[in-house]
């Protein structure tokens, strides 16, 4: 049941530092990252190939910037849909690993199939573990956060999140990337992980006030560079899928590429920037929205809106967080923001319109 919750996303959104806290506790142990499926060995393959749809497919795309950046391992991320039919070369040295809440998408499972006796190795990652997807795979590595009823992921999407995470770190330490006290680092940083999304579930109140705002717009973008770049994407996804209103996310460096002649009085750009290593230049493309009179809603830490937020539309505060793990902190604004703005639109947000929880047809 709800739990006292007007939905079953709120509660969702609510319990994650809590089935994180679940998760991370059991892919670490002491100051080591520890599988609780045994043991995968990402130093005998030099490709990693994720695939998904939707939602799980943006958590991939984020964990393409952890793997390459932390492991140095190159990684081919597509939506299952597509690579399934483009009948691509799978190296006998690549691991392929799929991504899936509900273990039972047919685009995903089909990928996966084709996948079988041509990779080195074929893992998952699942909510379900009696699920197909599971069944079929090699290993798989569960997410344990409970079942997810609202059909907009939340829980799903930070619990594949901080699995992918640990995997990244695993192949870093692995590849000879990471030492064992930078290892150690981060995993206490993870382990901070679920203080952090209390404090950002403790501003609540404001990400609500902005949605109200933006719950009158037509369109709206977000955008992010780096491994923000993804989570805009997945911020536009949530929005439109339960408020229905249109929203892009795009790579802020490819404003000026196009989307940029979008932008007017009546469109409100969210711009998700930590202050990381790549602020200055993202700060820059607000600057751009910002001179055509776009409405910006940036979300960032203080130390970001202590140098940025003048003349914003609106602010959002984060707690300050390792650049790492930015993207499962900053999923909670957005997926707040959504909920927010479809509860001021009064559409059905556990249900939304043409939507199911399982899309076991293609
Ligand atoms: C979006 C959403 C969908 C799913 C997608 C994949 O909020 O829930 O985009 O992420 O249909 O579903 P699974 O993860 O079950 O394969």
């Amino acid at each position: 049941e709800k739990g006292g919750y007007k939905h079953f996303m709120a509660k969702e959104i609510a319990e994650q530092p809590t089935v994180l806290a679940d998760t991370i506790s059991a892919y670490t142990q002491e100051a080591e990252i520890r599988l609780p499926t045994g043991e995968i060995d990402f130093s005998q393959t030099n490709k990693l190939t994720l695939i998904a749809c939707g939602t799980a497919y943006y958590a991939c795309q984020v964990a393409k910037y952890w793997f390459e950046q932390e492991a140095r391992l190159p990684v081919e991320v597509d939506i299952a849909s597509e690579y399934r039919y483009r009948t691509p070369p799978v190296s006998d040295k690549s691991y392929a690993l799929f991504v899936s809440q509900s273990g039972e998408t047919a685009d995903t499972l089909a990928a996966l199939r084709y996948c079988q006796g041509k990779a080195a190795k074929i893992l998952s990652i699942v909510n379900v573990p009696e699920s197909s997807i599971a069944r079929e795979s090699d290993m798989a590595l569960p997410i344990l956060v409970g079942t997810e009823i609202g059909v907009a992921s939340t829980k799903a999407f930070t619990g594949q999140l901080v699995v992918l995470a640990s995997l990244a770190l695993k192949a870093a330490m692995q590849r000879g990337h990471l030492d064992s006290d930078a290892l150690a680092e981060r995993i206490a940083a993870l382990r901070n992980l679920p203080a952090l999304l209390n404090q950002t579930l403790a501003t609540e109140g404001r990400i609500e006030e902005v949605a109200k705002k933006i719950s009158t717009a037509q369109d709206v973008l977000f955008l992010g560079r780096g491994s923000m770049f993804p989570m805009a994407m997945e911020g536009a996804l949530k929005l439109k899928e339960i408020s229905y209103i249109h929203a892009e996310g795009y790579a802020s460096g490819e404003l000026k590429h196009g989307p940029i002649a979008l932008i007017d009085k009546d469109v409100p750009v969210v711009i998700l920037a930590p202050a990381d290593a790549l602020f200055e230049k993202t700060i820059s493309n607000m600057q751009e929205v910002m001179a055509r009179e776009g409405k910006v809603v940036l979300i960032t830490d203080s130390a970001g809106a202590k140098v940025a937020s003048d003349g914003v539309w609106e602010t959002l505060v984060m707690p300050t967080v390792d650049p790492f793990l930015a993207p499962i902190l900053y999923a909670l604004p957005a997926q707040l923001l959504s909920y927010h703005t479809a509860v001021a639109k009064g559409t059905d947000v556990d249900q939304p319109r043409n939507l199911a929880k399982s899309v076991t047809v293609e």
